[in-house]
């Protein structure tokens, strides 16, 4: 039987991607969303992929939510933890609730989604967590001390993931995305994304479709001895 797998955030964006990605893989695939239920309809209506409403924030709503979609669909084995807001600002603007938002919803809900997920994937023997993190997680970005924290954090809570799970056939890796023709990035004042694509060597944004590439190498049995790495991909912007 097909694996399967959720995606958060997954019905816009680079978790679409994913989610396509996946399916053609072979996985059966559902995502998950917290807000747009008009996007969620489409994306259902147009890929046939199911999706779930829960704040993969709340601690509760997400055992909750885990526990139901494996009744529905089967076992989760492959957990990519995509979904992710921003509240930029420079730290001097930012509030305390900008900061724990965000703190929330990118770190807290890859703990959350593991911690509903692992326990099964560790009885089976068998397991992917493919968590996005950022090249601003990496480098650094003025205005996002919150998001650069978050996605900073992503990266160490999947090197440490990766050494629990190793001895039970889990993997546990990042993708590091550069800035990404999505909403998300949409939403940066052209003036400033500007002066950013201007320090990309490949000279454009990339397509969320190059980082779901990459999650669907990380979810393949072929991906079994790559674990705790992260794949930068960024059109070059940040090397090291
Ligand atoms: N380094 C140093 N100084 C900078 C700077 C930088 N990178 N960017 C701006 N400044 C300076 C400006 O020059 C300006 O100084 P002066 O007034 O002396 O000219 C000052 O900071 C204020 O700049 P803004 O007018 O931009 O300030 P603002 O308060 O209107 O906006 C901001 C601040 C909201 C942070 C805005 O700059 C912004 O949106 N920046 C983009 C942040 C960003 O890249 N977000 C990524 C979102 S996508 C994403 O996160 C996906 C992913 O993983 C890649």
């Amino acid at each position: 039987m097909a694996h399967v797998a959720i995606v958060t955030g997954g019905t816009r964006g680079i978790g679409r991607a994913v989610c396509e990605s996946l399916r053609d893989d072979g996985f059966t695939v559902v995502a998950s969303y917290a807000g747009n239920d008009e996007k969620a309809r489409a994306f259902t209506d147009e890929t046939g992929i199911p999706a779930y409403k829960f704040d993969v924030g709340d601690h509760e709503a997400t055992l909750a939510a885990c526990e139901k979609i494996a009744g529905d669909v089967g076992p989760l084995d492959v957990v990519v933890n995509n979904a992710g807001i921003t509240r930029d600002g420079t730290l001097l603007r930012m509030s305390y609730e900008e900061w724990d938002d965000v703190m929330r919803t990118n770190l807290g809900g890859c703990f959350n989604m593991a911690k509903a997920t692992f326990a099964g994937m560790k009885d089976r023997k068998w397991g992917r967590i493919i968590n996005i993190g950022s090249i601003n997680g990496q480098a650094g970005q003025y205005g996002q001390v919150n998001y650069a924290a978050a996605k900073s954090g992503i990266h160490g809570f999947t090197k440490a993931l990766a050494q629990e799970g190793a001895r039970y056939g889990i993997t546990v890796n990042a993708i590091a995305p550069g800035y990404i023709d999505t909403d998300m990035v949409a939403a940066v004042p052209e003036n400033v994304l500007e002066k950013i694509v201007a320090k990309i060597p490949v000279g454009r944004l990339g397509r969320a479709s190059e980082i779901a590439r990459g999650v669907s190498f990380l979810a393949s049995e072929e991906g079994a001895f790559v674990t705790g790495s992260t794949l930068s991909i960024n059109g070059g912007q940040h090397m090291y």
